[in-house]
């Protein structure tokens, strides 16, 4: 066994460029940021970093929440904070689905307890204004729960408009918008959004590890109705003075949002210990977007996706789904019939370094996903790829137009 332990040798992983849905090859000025050593808990410095991460992901979001901060855990621990904190069981939501992560949200809402009335539009489309007023109309829900960017479709479902409906039939509004966040406008006020969840794994340039949120006033009304503090926080444990009634709470320990507040405010009162490392890592994604300016940044991610686009067509490859509601910073194309996609993604990650994703359900084994985002929304990731799945094409026998790719990708960029 101890022989087998000295065998194990430092991590030391190969290069890649990782151009999948996501994760992302992470900036390296977050990985610097990432080594920096811990303080404690409540060090000065470390509640400093605290108050402006929050800011940070006020700016990101777009909104004057002063409930914006993160949830330790990945993106799914984002979501089911939310949604664990905003539904009681028996509560109504509804859930528009248009690919895997709305059937995720079905999923952690079931498991809330929550009445789950779900609408769905084939894989490649997205709901209009229309249909979500139809169906909030029809259900009256008190929570709408929505993803902004699907990555398992690529498609990007817009949202203006969204939160005022939900408000005018007195419901709340939930987004997820782990991988459009970044690289596709959002404007969480403007919008009217109750709720948002994010990652730091797409256009954000982090790893996977952190879930910036923002709760909105009524939000937080929701939440405070069923406030709790553990017992042993409690000057007298036995005394449940001014808490929530025991029905009422939320129904998770970790992810008590009412919990998880108290951590973040001027009050720090201890919950988890929360995850320094992490919390230099997302503060530092948010530092770097907003260093870039968050319309530079959806711009840089819309001219990078147009030339990936391009350079896929030029290939001879078709485009899945509905090209004009796609999200900026991922394109899925369909397999060529005579050719073998995993064995392609092989060729691609081995002969070039290259990753691209493959796709979940219904698109199994059907679509490739390719994505161009955060620190790899770059012209030269796009045109190293396009001139490697060329080669790898050509070598699988398929019939691919000889140069196509980077060329139409460049006609973008002339
Ligand atoms: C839209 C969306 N939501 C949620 C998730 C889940 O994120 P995680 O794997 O970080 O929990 C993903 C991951 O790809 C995603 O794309």
């Amino acid at each position: 066994m101890e022989q087998t332990i000295r065998q194990v040798l430092p991590v030391d992983p190969p290069p890649r460029l990782l151009m999948g849905p996501g994760p992302i090859t992470v900036d390296p000025r977050v990985l610097r940021a990432m080594s920096a050593q811990l303080v404690g808990q409540y060090d000065p410095a470390m509640t400093a970093y605290m108050n402006e991460t929050m800011a940070l992901y006020r700016s990101v979001f777009r909104t004057v929440n002063e409930q914006t901060f993160l949830v330790d855990g990945t993106s799914r621990a984002g979501i089911e904070a939310a949604l664990v904190s905003l539904l009681s069981p028996g509560d109504k939501v509804l859930v528009p689905v248009f690919g895997r992560f709305g059937h995720l949200l079905r999923e952690i809402a079931e498991r809330c307890g929550a009445e789950v009335h779900v609408r769905e539009v084939p894989w490649g489309e997205v709901f209009t204004l229309e249909q979500l007023e139809e169906a909030v109309r029809e259900v009256r829900p008190k929570l709408v729960a929505l993803v902004q960017g699907d990555t398992s479709t690529t498609m990007n479902q817009p949202l203006e408009g969204v939160g005022e409906v939900c408000h005018r039939h007195g419901a709340l509004l939930y987004v997820d918008v782990t991988a459009s966040l970044g690289g596709n406008p959002f404007e969480m006020d403007a919008w009217g959004v109750d709720a948002v969840t994010a990652g730091l794994q797409k256009c954000l340039s982090g790893p996977s590890g952190s879930a910036p949120i923002s709760l909105s006033p009524r939000a937080v009304a929701v939440i405070d109705a069923r406030r709790s503090t553990e017992a042993g926080l409690r000057a007298d444990p036995d005394s449940e003075e001014g808490l929530a009634p025991r029905a009422a709470r939320i129904r998770s320990n970790y992810f008590d949002l009412a919990m998880v507040m108290d951590y973040w405010s001027e009050k720090r009162l201890n919950h988890h210990t929360e995850a320094t490392t992490m919390l230099y890592c997302a503060r530092e994604c948010a530092r770097l977007l907003l260093e870039e300016g968050l319309d530079a940044a959806v711009a840089r991610h819309a001219l990078h996706g147009r030339a990936m686009l391009a350079g896929v067509q030029g290939l001879g490859l078709r485009v899945f789904g509905d090209v004009a509601h796609k999200m900026h910073n991922v394109v899925a194309v369909w397999i060529p019939e005579s050719v073998d996609g995993d064995a392609v993604r092989a060729a691609m990650l081995g002969d070039y370094g290259i990753e691209i994703g493959t796709s979940f359900g219904p698109l199994a084994g059907r679509t490739w996903r390719i994505g161009t985002m955060g620190y790899n929304a770059r012209k030269d990731a796009v045109l190293v790829t396009l001139a490697a799945l060329e080669q790898v094409l050509r070598a699988a026998g398929a019939p691919v137009a000889v140069g196509g790719g980077v060329q139409a990708a460049q006609e973008v960029y002339a």
